[in-house]
């Protein structure tokens, strides 16, 4: 069965490719590769030792979009193009609104023409509002979002339910707390342009070496040491999750929504710590002023994905730590030689 994931070279959608291959799937990816690299794609297939059918295209166009539907026998699509800068978004709104939502409708109106009833959706956390207690459950109220970014996954949550509802497709909304670390081998990994807005990877520059010193934002929040809590997970946990929500699609109609995290609050402190121990490697940093819109804490309630997909994560904090630096270490500019 192929199965077309869009955004496919990027961080999350590599990873997922690896796990789809390795169960057996057939991978074919279409990327404009606007914040990533085709060498991804060749790291997949070295990982694999399986080939992989590659598009560079914008998924809005639909000429090139029809084409991979006509090309291949797809089954299934799981959509991860998309930009996703928190802080770009609130600066370009309308370019945020434009790509992520015409990327989305494109795409199912490519599933519609060509008869593909799956599909499975990259959402986040963010959807939620700020006002619900923690953890969060996937019944409680969306629509809290503080950016355009995470409007734009609220909007395409609906857009999705509604089409599932109108064609009879079924659809997995999966919403992502905080993706950390790398594939074991170190090939491929988070590889952002530019100085990074996230946490891990910011550790691991500090580490390797590229950037000075860590700027924890804030440590006056109300939690146990200060500093701001958020439920990391490690890639391929996340990566697995994906194949799991492809196997739920398979065999059932209608929309479910999954939280995709690990279910437990880690502080930016805590992380720290952890990466020195399992590394073996200092890192400085310093207590700054909180990021504006970061909240205090941030985690997820796993139990449905575990009753419905049967999908829970395995890796620890070390595990994300270890492999963040395997990669970064090995790659210290990235997919860049
Ligand atoms: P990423 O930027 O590494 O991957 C997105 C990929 O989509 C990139 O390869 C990019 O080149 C491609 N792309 C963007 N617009 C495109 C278009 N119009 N046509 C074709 N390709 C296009 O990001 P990621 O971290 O892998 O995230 C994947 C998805 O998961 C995104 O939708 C993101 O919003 C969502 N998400 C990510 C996180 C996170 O922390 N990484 C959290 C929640 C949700
Ligand atoms: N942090 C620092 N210093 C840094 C970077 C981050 O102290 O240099 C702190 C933040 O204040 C926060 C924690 O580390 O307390 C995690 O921050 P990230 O930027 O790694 O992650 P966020 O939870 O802020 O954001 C992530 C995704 C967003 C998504 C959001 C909610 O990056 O795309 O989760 O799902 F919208």
């Amino acid at each position: 069965m192929a199965v077309l994931l869009t955004g496919g070279a990027g961080y999350i959608g590599s990873h997922t490719a690896v796990e789809l291959l390795n169960e057996g799937y057939e991978v074919v990816i279409a990327d404009d590769l606007s914040n990533s690299s085709e060498e991804a794609i060749r790291r997949v297939e070295k990982i694999t030792g399986k080939t992989v059918s590659f598009y560079r295209c914008d998924v809005r166009e639909w000429e090139a979009l029809n084409r991979i539907f006509a090309d291949n026998s797809i089954e299934a699509v799981i959509h991860f193009a998309g930009l996703k800068a928190v802080g770009e978004s609130v600066r370009e709104p309308l370019r945020y609104y434009r790509v992520n939502l015409d990327a989305a409708m494109t795409v199912l109106e490519g599933m519609q023409t060509h008869g593909v009833k799956r599909f499975v959706f990259s959402s986040s956390a963010t959807v939620y509002g700020a006002e619900c207690p923690f953890p969060y459950t996937e019944d409680m109220e969306t629509g809290g979002c503080t950016n355009p970014y995470g409007w734009t996954k609220f909007m395409i949550e609906q857009i999705v339910t509604d089409t599932a509802k109108a064609t009879g497709m079924s659809a997995v909304l999966l919403r992502y707390f905080n993706p950390v670390g790398a594939h074991p081998s170190g090939l491929i990994g988070e590889d952002p342009a530019g100085i990074p807005n996230n946490l891990m990877p910011f550790v691991s520059q500090v580490a390797v070496g590229k950037l000075k010193r860590l700027n924890i934002f804030g440590n006056d929040y109300p939690t146990p040491d200060g500093t701001g809590v958020r439920d990391y997970i490690h890639i391929v946990d996340l990566a697995k999750g994906h194949v799991a929500a492809l196997v739920y699609a398979e065999q059932h109609t209608g929309t479910e929504v999954f939280n995709l995290g690990r279910g437990s609050g880690v502080s930016v402190l805590e992380l720290v710590e952890n990466f020195e121990r399992a590394n073996d490697i200092k890192i400085p940093y310093v207590f700054t002023e909180r990021r504006e819109g970061d909240i205090a804490e941030c985690w997820a309630d796993t139990t449905k994905a575990k009753e419905l997909l049967g999908w829970t994560a395995k890796l620890g904090l070390e595990d994300m730590c270890r492999d963040s630096w395997n990669w970064q270490r090995q790659n210290p500019n990235g997919y860049d030689e």
